[in-house]
């Protein structure tokens, strides 16, 4: 603030001595500027205009807000463009998500000051985060519900995305279950269509799942998506625990995180299930947007028990080291800073743990390579995978449920495949002939698999 009692306009915001409190929210972005600009300014920009400024100077905040408010540019990073700053917790009211990122993730994408800006992560003071309800069940409540203590679940999507009638996705989803799969869910653009109602698929899917529970003693879940405009989403969501089921699909991000939470508030005792359908739009471009891990964080606060992550070595674009940083920040209690680039620390105090749904493009082949990088603390959801099997959705989720027992008894699916037909097929539709054969022979041999 300038000696007339005036804000200046984006500046006098940094201070490399600042050291921040504990009641203090941090933010990091990659950040490159406009031309002509340097980094330091345009981070003071950038505090500025997503806190008390504007972008000219202004006299109308008293010499007391600005003290108590000002935004503090702490760090910059000119070799790797990252710059952190600190935001009181004034400048937020804690439990609205929509208010915090109109804050810390709102005009400032758009100014033209800035050539690049992403939001890489958020360290939300324990203050905040005990505001929020967090995830109802978390993982260990999903696996008390689910029965299943140990390996990871087997999921499927019910495929096609769209086309099905209320009769046929039921049938699919009864295979799915009835050949291993735990859960079946819908697709992230189904929900009520002119040729598959929603209301009527529920009622039949859950009856199929009750058939499958019967006839294979195991539990079993539906996870309808209840994507909806909220009213409807509620009555969707109520449809479905009317009818006895646990869970509920949402699409976190095309729903918005203010619906999210409203239907969260009412504790209807489900399960919540997140898609991501849209995140690509945020965290693609590694050098602009919202990074992944921000929004998984968000999810966790609000109170989604399970969360799409990425498939780490399937269809999706994003690395292993982005995916496995993402699943192990909604699974720790307390976050160090440092474990992974570009990571703040974070206190997730009495908030459960979120259960990793890795999905896209998976299939039996990548069952092994996926649990190693994720751990087994997770639910593989495949499509295409499952109901793409040479013999049909019964047997490609025999086969998915194959690869994740083999790895459960430490056997590499190869040789798992020499007793169970359905994984074999899978393996040598996925990985082609040659490389089933290869690792065939090389066994034969006693050679290295
Ligand atoms: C999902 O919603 O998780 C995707 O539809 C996954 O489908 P895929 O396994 O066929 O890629
Ligand atoms: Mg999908």
């Amino acid at each position: 603030m300038s000696e007339k009692g005036r804000v200046k306009e984006y500046e006098g915001y940094l201070d490399s001595n600042y050291k921040p409190n504990r009641d203090d929210l941090v933010c990091e972005y990659f950040l490159e500027p406009a031309k002509g600009i340097t980094l330091e300014s345009a981070a003071q920009r950038i505090a500025s205009e997503s806190s008390i400024g504007t972008w000219t100077d202004i006299g109308t905040l008293p010499k007391r807000m600005f003290d108590e408010l000002s935004p503090r540019v702490f760090f910059v990073d000119k070799k790797n463009s990252i710059v952190r700053i600190a935001y009181s917790k004034k400048l937020f009211e804690p439990n609205n998500i929509s208010q915090i990122l109109s804050s810390v993730a709102g005009n400032i994408f758009g100014m033209s000051d800035v050539k690049n800006l992403k939001l890489l992560d958020i360290d939300f003071p324990e203050s905040f985060v005990d505001k929020y309800m967090g995830p109802h069940y978390g993982i260990d409540g999903v696996r008390k519900l689910m029965k299943v203590k140990y390996r990871p679940f087997v999921g499927t999507i019910v495929k096609p995305k769209l086309g099905l009638d209320e009769k046929k996705h039921a049938q699919v989803a009864y295979e799915a279950w009835k050949g291993g799969c735990d859960y079946v869910k819908d697709d992230e653009n189904l929900t009520s269509m002119s040729f598959n109602n929603f209301y009527k698929r529920i009622n039949v899917t859950l009856r199929a799942r009750e058939k499958a529970e019967r006839e294979t003693g195991e539990r079993k879940a539906y996870l309808p998506n209840v994507t909806a405009p909220y009213d409807e989403m509620l009555r969707r969501a109520r449809h479905v625990v009317r009818m006895g089921g646990e869970f509920v699909m949402v699409d976190v991000l095309t729903v918005g995180f203010s619906g999210i939470q409203a239907l969260r508030d009412h504790d209807l005792n489900v399960v919540y299930h997140g898609h991501r359908a849209m995140h690509g739009a945020f965290t693609r471009n590694p050098h602009h947007g919202i990074s992944m891990l921000v929004i998984a964080k968000l999810c966790r606060l609000i109170g989604i028990d399970q969360l799409h992550v990425g498939g780490v070595v399937g269809k999706m674009y994003e690395g292993k080291e982005e995916v496995t940083a993402v699943g192990e920040e909604i699974e720790q209690q307390v976050v160090s800073k440092d474990i992974f680039r570009h990571r703040l620390q974070q206190d997730w105090c009495d908030l459960k743990p979120i259960l990793a749904v890795c999905s896209g493009g998976l299939h039996p082949g990548k069952v092994q390579p996926l649990i190693h990088a994720m751990g087994r603390d997770i639910i593989i959801q495949a499509g295409g995978g499952i109901h793409g099997h040479p013999r049909g959705t019964l047997a490609g989720a025999m086969a998915m449920r194959q690869a994740v027992d083999a790895e459960m008894e430490a056997k590499s699916p190869i040789e798992y495949a020499k007793t169970h037909s359905e994984l074999r097929e899978a393996l040598q539709k996925w990985h082609g002939m040659n490389f089933y054969e290869r690792h065939h022979e090389s066994l034969r041999k006693g050679g290295k698999r």
